[in-house]
């Protein structure tokens, strides 16, 4: 049971920290240390989700004539605010959430980077001019925010992922309503405080605890009334299809970046070594809890059994455990998840052999795993397991399994190995381990993810490259980079005809007069 007494932390709707708690309260707890309550949210109900959004809508007007530039020094000075609390934050991380120190820097550091990427962007928010058909007449190109965003995130990444929407949603002149993962509501809370202690006007940017029904009800109100103009959403693809529809019927298309079976390839020409390192990090690193954690590894059949073994090897001498020490990963993320990943073992069939730990499922002293790091019983932990001999109609090669768990299949040819690639129908992240670059290009035109890695994970991509899948990881959006400047703004044309009399287009335009039979000789 837990014990402390724990900080209260509450939804912040127009810049006042909301005393009332009509949706209950929610203890949240260290998933490492489940005795330990890290903090208790008082959580919103529909209406307070309806509230946000309202407010959000008023401060708007006034935030998206603030030119963007100043908008761009106000990400700047989130930017600083969130490193100058880098190890605070990454401390909450890890304390929430479970994630090991490190990758919790790493985490902190990716919103940094965020804000270094769109701070200039306010500086530039191009749009173009362009030739028109006629004298005496020019055209312009402008984008103009969206209006309000309304932001559902997970808990695997509860402020680098919510950062790829927020800050580019802000400085395009957007106001905000962030509903957190209820796995991080302590981490959330510490991230809105930075950014409205950056200069953010009041009602810019909202946050909302509330569980998933009142999320749904609240936004469905929200859309109804008019009052939410984007929706951005990351987590599970069925979740992700309901959000579609609901926006679908207000017709706005929603920003998703949802689930992922991120296969990697390993050819026989791979660096055997590097592949070995590369699977351990893309599958077990953050107890598989990423989007772009690998689902399956495809080996080619000259070299499956080498692979195997030295995988089995590296994972069986992988240190796990407690994640404020040097460990390859923590806990769950929460009970919820836990359950989830030992339904997913019940898809471990007769034809499949499982290795990589002293047991399977949960750790715990009567199921211990060798060189555990810490107490097994403190926290909820998962024993790592590698599941060889899968085969492509396997439930196991097209199930999204959320936790510390890869299969192994072979392939003879190259189709064989796409096929098992592609086959599960998500489409977020892949890899290949080659030594050939036609291997890599040949992957890279056949794959039908949105992004590729070549000798590297399937996890880890750079804050400012475009983020996002296809088939049931998304709908076609992109975060980060550039790109996501797409789902923030919209494009507006204009035309400025100063002929002093009416230019029809199409119609009162020049013709060119070519002599079409002319050839030479
Ligand atoms: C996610 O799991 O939702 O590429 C995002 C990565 C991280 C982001 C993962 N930078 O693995």
């Amino acid at each position: 049971m837990p014990t402390q007494t724990a900080t209260e932390i509450a939804s912040i709707v127009a810049g006042r920290t909301l005393a009332e708690a009509p949706g209950g309260r929610l203890d949240s707890t260290n998933p490492a240390r489940t005795s330990e309550i890290v903090a208790t949210a008082l959580l919103g109900d529909a209406g307070t989700f309806v509230d946000a959004c309202r407010a959000a809508r008023e401060a708007q007007q006034a935030w998206r004539e603030v030119p963007a530039p100043i908008r761009g020094r106000a990400i700047q000075q989130a930017g600083r605010l969130v490193e100058d609390n880098k190890e605070a934050l990454a401390h909450l991380v890890t304390r929430e959430i479970g994630k090991p120190y490190p990758e919790s820097l790493g985490e902190v550091q990716e919103i940094v980077d965020t804000c270094n990427f769109f701070l200039g962007e306010g500086r530039r928010l191009y749009g173009m001019t362009v030739p028109s058909e006629m004298p005496d007449k020019q055209l312009f190109t402008f984008r103009v925010p969206v209006g309000v965003a309304a932001i559902i995130t997970a808990g695997n990444f509860p402020v680098a992922v919510p950062s790829w929407y927020l800050v580019p949603a802000l400085l395009c002149g957007n106001a905000v309503v962030w509903k957190p993962a209820d796995y991080a509501p302590a981490t959330a809370e510490a991230l809105a405080q930075l950014f409205l202690h950056a200069g953010l006007p009041e009602g810019v940017l909202n946050l909302v605890l509330c569980d998933g029904p009142t999320t749904s009800e609240g936004l469905g109100r929200a859309l109804d009334e008019g009052l939410v103009d984007k929706v951005g959403f990351t987590g599970s693809s069925d979740v992700g299809r309901r959000i579609g529809e609901l926006c679908g019927r207000h017709l706005q298309n929603p920003c998703l970046e949802l689930g992922g079976k991120n296969p990697m390839v390993v050819m026989e020409d791979a660096d055997l070594d590097l592949a070995v390192e590369g699977a351990l990090f893309s599958g077990f690193g953050t107890a598989g809890q990423r989007c772009t954690s690998l689902g399956t590894v495809i080996v080619a059949d000259s070299i499956h059994d080498e692979f195997l073994a030295r995988l089995t090897r590296a994972v069986e001498s992988a240190s796990i455990g407690d994640p404020e020490q040097d460990v390859l990963y923590g806990p769950m993320i929460d009970q919820k998840f836990m359950d989830r990943f030992e339904d997913w073992l019940g898809l471990v069939r007769g034809h499949h052999s499982v290795s990589g730990s002293t047991g399977t499922g949960r750790i715990t002293s009567d199921n211990p795993r060798a060189g555990f790091v810490g107490d097994p019983a403190a926290g909820i932990f998962a024993h790592p397991t590698i599941v060889s001999g899968v085969r492509g109609d396997d439930e196991i090669a097209n199930t999204e399994t959320f936790g510390p768990i890869v299969g192994v299949a072979s392939f003879g040819s190259f189709d064989e190995a796409m096929d098992l690639a592609n086959r599960h129908g998500y489409g977020l992240s892949s890899s290949i381990y080659t030594t050939n670059p036609k291997h890599a290009f040949r992957f890279r035109e056949r794959i039908t993810a949105g992004m590729v890695s070549v000798n590297n994970s399937t996890s880890g991509a750079e804050a400012h490259l475009p983020f996002g899948g296809n088939g049931k990881s998304g709908n076609g959006s992109r975060q980060s980079g550039v790109w996501v400047l797409d789902q923030f703004t919209r494009w507006q044309s204009m035309n400025w005809d100063y002929a002093g009399k009416l230019q029809k287009a199409q119609m009162d335009v020049a013709d060119v007069q070519a002599d079409l039979g002319y050839r030479i000789g």
